[in-house]
């Protein structure tokens, strides 16, 4: 972890009250440890909303796999986007409807593009995109290492 700095923070008496009912409702071990959620999570949304910078999400799709096609067709356009899918798990919930939970990275407006694409099919009941934050840059190439490389092996 980086050094830690100390700034102090000037609050509304109201505000600060609102604060720690949201610390306590939270559960956050300390008003710090919320406060650098808040803002970790504000600077990734940031990133988020711009169109160029990788980021890391998950897409929820709820939907109806009784419906003609939609199965072709969800899997017809995550094939279409290799790179930004990288694994995928898929529950059955009852007789009826599917739920399938996409690990996506990529710029975030093409992982909103994707997201909004699968969503809008028909026979999607839901679909929720959620962004798990922003990909430093130096973390984005991991196959570039020789497979000697990795700190662990590998069990055949
Ligand atoms: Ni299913």
């Amino acid at each position: 972890m980086s050094d830690l700095s100390r700034f102090s923070v000037s609050l509304e008496a109201d505000l600060l009250e609102a604060f720690d009912v949201y610390v306590r409702d939270g559960e956050f071990a300390t008003r710090s440890e919320a406060i650098r959620q808040l803002l970790r999570q504000t600077l990734a949304r940031d990133a988020f909303e711009g169109d160029d910078r990788p980021v890391t999400a998950t897409l929820t799709i709820v939907y109806d796999h009784h419906r003609p096609h939609l199965v072709e067709k969800l899997l017809e356009l995550q094939h279409q986007y290799p790179g930004q899918v990288v694994a995928s798990m898929h529950v059955h919930l009852d007789h009826d409807r599917c739920m399938e939970v996409i690990v996506l990275k990529g710029p975030g407006g093409e992982l909103r593009h994707l997201a909004a694409s699968l969503r809008g099919l028909k026979g999607v009941h839901m679909g929720d995109l959620a962004l798990a934050g922003p990909i430093e840059p130096e973390h984005n190439h991991p196959h570039d290492h020789h497979p000697d490389d990795h700190g662990h092996s590998h069990n055949k």
